[in-house]
């Protein structure tokens, strides 16, 4: 097992390299008492960031989790996450960076391990399609829910429960739901304590959006047979990384900082684009994080800000076909991250089919890996060359041990920007504010208040609507 440090290089960020869009180190030096308080506030902050001792104190988690999986295991050949937001995207992230993209679909790749479904919407054919797959007698169902009160989630529950009952009798249906929530909050706990699920725990002061090392990641990992102990082994290197008091030497202080002076600068926008299938989803576990973490209308001290980033996804190589031209040539309003593979594992040689024609015969004899590497320094190239900031995170390899860093590096880089933005990264104020307005909408007691005043806004104008 490769157990390689990932690296940031944020050299394209700076002025010496891009010009007067990029950042330079005296300014970096002249917000130093701000980010002298962003560190302090990282300690102050520590009853809402118990994620970070995930790498190290989960010992007992770890053999408990992997005791379940070896029971399990036998009697099911898919395991079906439901879940939502930080409940299912590192879940996703991960099974797509250690697993094919066919893995599901091919019993060869999977080798005995289960399948994988996340289902982190609500759309009833996409429910529908995946029930009619699945064999219930041989399907476990994860509820995944910190709040254990998630709409889409506790009905996607009350569905499998009913159905699972309806198939296999009250008492087997029982063996195929376990349970993932908070040890007191909410309905899920106290359902799974009545009606006897296995239950794992989400420790308090792990939010949704920071929880793809606590159970909540560990399980599914486990199932599809990862080593989850490598996976916290690589976190916990990652966060002795991110202790480094240098913090040009501090991956996740580094990446904050610069995208915290970027958006100082109009740079609302930040990119990530990995050069690697295995890569994709972590943008969209990486989007989630960034966006909900830090897109915020008040600071800790109660003036609106509105403040906030947009993370947008892309995939190299595709998307240079699709969104390149924008970030090369559109407004500078960007800060790139792109995230390259230097060992694929698998590799495929273009032969040398059409050496007699130039715009051709160049590939011949390059890997995929090769050409999918180059196109990445091909792009950080052109993004240099017209003044867009963009750094680089490479993984030496895809596995656990580097993914347990990248995690860790992200999620720490986004609580030190809600530091240095003097924000609270750890809330969703937005998102509870749809939460409750899709409870008064569905008449659920206690928002007849909320349903009023929502009845009360002005209505849409018909005469809008073609
Ligand atoms: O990061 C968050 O807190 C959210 O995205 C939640 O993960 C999401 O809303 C699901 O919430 P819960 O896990 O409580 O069902």
């Amino acid at each position: 097992m490769n157990k390689a440090n990932i690296k940031l290089d944020f050299n394209n960020v700076l002025t010496d390299f891009v010009g007067i869009h990029g950042i330079s180190l005296d300014e970096i030096g002249e917000i130093g008492g701000k980010i002298d308080n962003a560190v302090r506030g990282m300690v102050e902050k520590a009853p809402q960031m118990a994620w970070r001792e995930l790498p190290f104190n989960q010992d007992a988690v770890v053999a408990e989790i992997l005791a379940y999986v070896a029971e399990k295991s036998p009697q099911i050949d898919s395991l079906v996450v439901l879940g939502i937001g930080g409940s299912a995207l590192g879940p996703i992230a991960l099974q797509q960076a250690i697993h094919s993209p066919f893995y599901n679909v091919s019993a060869d790749l999977r080798r005995g391990l289960p399948q994988l479904f996340v289902l982190d919407n609500i759309d009833p054919t996409t429910m529908s399609d995946l029930f009619g797959m699945l064999n219930l007698e041989k399907t476990l169902f994860s509820v995944v829910s910190k709040s254990g009160a998630t709409s889409e989630t506790m009905s996607q529950f009350m569905i499998v429960k009913d159905m699972l009952e309806a198939k296999l009798g009250k008492d087997a249906a029982k063996n195929h739901i376990v349970c993932t929530t908070d040890a007191q909050n909410g309905n899920l706990i106290k359902i799974a304590q009545t009606e006897g699920y296995k239950t794992f725990i989400i420790p308090s002061g792990v939010g949704g959006r920071f929880s793809q090392l606590c159970p909540v990641g560990l399980i599914p990992a486990a199932f599809c047979g990862m080593d989850i102990a490598l996976l916290l082994e690589g976190a916990a290197d990652m966060d002795a990384r991110c202790k480094n008091p240098d913090v040009l030497q501090n991956p996740a202080y580094a990446f904050a900082i610069l995208h915290y002076l970027a958006l100082k600068k109009g740079k609302n926008i930040s990119v990530m684009m990995p050069y690697a299938d295995s890569l994709k989803f972590m943008s969209d576990w990486y989007a989630q994080l960034w966006a909900e973490s830090l897109g915020k209308r008040h600071d800790n001290d109660g003036n609106e800000v509105f403040v906030g980033q947009t993370p947008v996804k892309a995939l190299g190589a595709t998307d240079q076909h699709s969104q390149v031209q924008l970030y090369a040539q559109g407004p500078f309003d960007k800060i790139f991250v792109l995230m390259g593979v230097e060992d694929f594992g698998n590799n495929i040689t273009i032969p040398k089919t059409y050496e007699d024609m130039p715009s051709l015969g160049f590939l011949g004899g390059h890997t995929m890996g090769k050409l999918l590497q180059t196109s990445q320094m091909a792009t950080e190239y052109a993004l240099s060359q017209a003044g867009r900031p963009n750094m680089t995170i490479t993984m030496p390899v895809v596995n656990e041990y580097t993914m347990g860093q990248l995690f860790c590096m992200l999620e720490l880089a986004t609580a030190f920007a809600g530091e240095l933005l003097n924000i609270d990264a750890f809330d969703q104020p937005g998102v509870e504010e749809g939460k409750n307005a899709l409870y008064a909408y569905f008449g659920r007691p206690g928002y007849e208040e909320k349903k009023a005043e929502m009845a009360a806004q002005p209505t849409k104008n018909p005469k809008y609507i073609v």
